[in-house]
């Protein structure tokens, strides 16, 4: 028995029926562009949420986490519903099991009461999807104990649609694919208007890198107004340009859209199309290349968000300039922006003082002092037992 099925039989006395974990993620390339039907590149990390769960013969669901301090949640599944994280009766982490078994009920599939415990090791509000990794944990759990059989593409929307309208975030679908289709040593090249996948070796080791994550600790949620004002502008941008999605628009139509957007929405648009080239781009560099040959296009991606896009932080700047001028080959915020965290491509050798650099800048702004850690692509959503 593991130490999360001791925790789950004392606090609801019986053994689990099953445990399931799903990852957090880094997006190694190609921000805000999963809700403009573009591409992304993001990879699942060796940091998951983990499901203990038995099914329950009545209507309710009681959830404890190893982390809230909310003690055990109790909820009857007829009571879920957005309203109730509108007026606060659910609130908290428990919002994330709750939507998604709200989102397959409303999908049709019948789901039983259950006792959950969640444990994570994704840390919250760092820009590495923890609430996507509850999700996707979630999802997998109840996908498999109640037989409904749902593909990868259905619990991708599944979930999607718990974090839209029933956690009250507009977020696309990179997150959920990333963790339910990530594999180990690879990247998970998505397109975001099919859902089709290729998946991509990303090995930073053989070519001499590693790839930190510079948590700034800056905390961020995309509930909050930044991320729908983006993409509430990208809507607005492919509206007046007549397209259906960003993702229509070439790099070679952004003149023409200069002379159409506003200011604002036309570097709005700016960043969305010229990201998208360069997730495509990075993709072929990867394959001829190797990772050594993406590092400008972290850079370019980085500069995009920070002076069009605007969704960076000082911390953010800070954490990739640092990591930059002392060595990086490449370095970007990952994520939606706000705080969270930074990637940065780093030579092996130059990794120490990389991570001094950064942890001594942020000393000296009076910043908080950031976590930082090596990531490398691991496997996606999995039952363990
Ligand atoms: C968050 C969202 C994703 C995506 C990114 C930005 O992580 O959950 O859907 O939009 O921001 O690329």
């Amino acid at each position: 028995m593991t130490e999360l099925t001791v925790r789950f039989e004392d606090a609801f006395g019986a053994a689990p029926d099953g445990v399931w974990q799903a990852p957090g993620r880094v997006n190694l390339i190609g921000e805000h562009t999963d809700y403009n039907e573009g591409f992304v590149l993001p990879f699942a990390i060796d940091k998951t949420a983990k499901v203990a769960l038995r099914i329950r013969h009545d209507s309710k669901v009681r959830l404890l986490s190893t982390f809230g301090d909310q003690g055990i949640v109790e909820a009857e599944l007829s009571g879920l519903s957005p309203e109730a994280v509108a007026d606060g009766s659910i609130k908290g982490w428990s919002k994330y099991p709750l939507g998604v078994v709200w989102a397959l009920r409303q999908r049709g599939v019948e789901v039983p009461g259950f006792d959950l415990l969640l444990d994570s090791d994704v840390p919250l509000g760092a820009g590495l999807s923890s609430s996507h990794a509850i999700e996707c944990a979630v999802i997998s759990a109840l996908n498999d104990i109640t037989g409904a059989g749902l593909a990868a593409e259905d619990m991708v929307l599944a979930t999607q649609q718990a974090e839209n309208n029933f956690v009250g975030a507009p977020t696309g679908i990179m997150d959920q694919s990333a963790s339910l289709r990530g594999s180990k040593g690879k990247a998970v090249f998505l397109d975001c208007r099919d859902q089709s996948v290729k998946l991509v070796p990303f090995d930073a080791e053989s070519a001499g890198l590693v790839l930190l994550v510079i948590d700034t600790k800056v905390s961020h949620s995309h509930a909050d107004g930044g991320y729908a004002s983006r993409r509430a502008s990208c809507e607005l941008g492919a509206r007046l340009m007549g397209v259906p999605a960003l993702r229509d628009l070439a790099v070679e139509q952004l003149d023409d859209a200069r002379t159409v957007l506003d200011d604002i929405t036309f570097r709005r648009v700016r960043h969305v199309v010229t990201e998208n080239a360069r997730v495509l781009e990075t993709v072929k560099q990867l394959a001829a290349g190797g990772a050594g040959s993406i590092g400008r296009l972290l850079d370019a991606s980085h500069t995009s968000m920070r002076d069009d896009f605007e969704i960076s932080c000082p911390e953010l700047d800070l954490a990739v300039d640092t990591a930059r001028s002392h060595g990086a080959i490449g370095a970007r915020m990952t994520g939606g922006g706000f705080g969270g965290s930074a990637i940065a491509l780093t030579p092996v050798g130059l990794e120490q003082q990389v991570r001094d650099a950064v942890a001594r800048s942020f000393l000296d702004a009076g910043f908080t002092a950031p976590d930082i850690f090596t990531v490398t692509p691991a496997a996606g959503a999995t039952r363990l037992s």
